[in-house]
């Protein structure tokens, strides 16, 4: 059973359709990345599947259950870390984890046994009694996502997590979605950090314009959107970008002192690039090749740029 399952969901605003027509299924365990780019639907449909809002058409199911006709014993299941955190200013690290462990039914000793280990691995083990509004925004998201997890929710859901936070917070951040996805949870995170859904996903969906244009590995998604390779070639005297003419060479850019050779083949191109250096007497400064990346593939399937 999948923890995530939506059919068909479609949500208008007005003459917007933010969302259109999308489905999704998030199997247990995965870490599911959610890209996109800014204002192509991620914050509604991870409002959909929090219940936060209410889809015009579809359903949807967390770990199994109906989220419209039992969404209480459905958000129990989940633990959400909103767009913009919701924590209160007013209380300290310590008493809004507590009170969140409350609101979702522990016990007493457990909420508060749970509540310390959490901030001590969220970095904030000494300033747990201090109020959080005096925290800083990573600090604070920190304390948000202690009170998402508190209760150990089978599903954890993340609207641009790290978005704006400082160095340290956002590797204790993802040290916790890691830690969950360990003992574990399942985890949806929307982003439009290519290189941290590539870090750390297992699998990605790309939504546009509200609707899902792909989903799959990192790495397939790649593969399948950009099949070219490249290598950055210089020497310690110029050359023209006529001396790469070679059957496996797909286009030549010049990049500052260096060139950028494109090829499907790139250990071909590679042997060639040496075996004329040696013939022509040329010293090869630096040379490097590179891999598709997600980015291409993401505004391939985009079509943005
Ligand atoms: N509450 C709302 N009222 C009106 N329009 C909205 C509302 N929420 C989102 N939208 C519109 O829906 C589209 C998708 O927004 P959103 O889901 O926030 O995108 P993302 O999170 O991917 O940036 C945008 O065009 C946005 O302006
Ligand atoms: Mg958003």
């Amino acid at each position: 059973m999948p923890s995530i399952d939506a059919r068909h969901l479609t949500r208008r605003f007005g003459a917007i359709t933010a969302v259109n027509d999308l489905s999704l299924s998030v199997d247990k365990r995965e870490i599911f990345g959610f890209l996109g780019p800014n204002g192509a639907g991620k914050t509604t449909t991870l409002r959909l599947l929090t219940g936060v809002l209410t889809p015009d058409e579809g359903t949807i199911q967390i770990a199994g259950i109906d989220l419209r006709s039992d969404p209480l014993a459905a958000k129990r299941c989940m633990g959400i870390i909103p767009e913009n955190s919701t924590v209160y200013s007013d209380l300290s690290a310590l008493q809004n984890l507590v009170l969140a462990g409350r609101l979702y039914g522990m016990p007493p000793v457990e909420r508060e046994r749970r509540a310390k280990s959490l901030l001590n691995d969220l970095g904030l083990a000494d300033r747990a009694r201090e109020k959080v509004r005096n925290f800083s925004k990573g600090m604070r998201q920190r304390v948000s996502i202690g009170c998402a997890v508190i209760h150990e929710p089978e599903v954890l859901l993340l609207d641009e997590p790290t978005s704006g936070l400082d160095v340290q917070s956002r590797r204790l951040v993802v040290a916790m979605i890691r830690r969950m996805h360990d003992q574990g949870s399942t985890i949806f995170l929307t982003t439009h950090n290519i290189d941290e859904a590539n870090a750390l996903c297992t699998r990605i969906g790309i939504i546009n314009r509200g609707t899902l244009a792909a989903t799959g590995r990192p790495e397939i998604l790649k593969q399948t959107f950009d099949t070219t390779r490249s290598v950055e070639v210089s020497f310690t005297t110029m050359v023209g970008p006529e001396w790469f003419s070679h059957p496996s060479v797909l286009r030549v850019e010049p990049m500052g002192d260096k060139y950028r050779v494109f090829s499907r083949d790139p250990d071909d191109l590679v042997k060639s690039i040496v075996n004329n250096a040696v013939r022509d007497g040329l010293v090869i400064a630096s040379l490097n090749t590179r891999g598709p990346s997600l980015e291409e593939a993401f505004l391939a399937i985009t079509g943005e740029s």
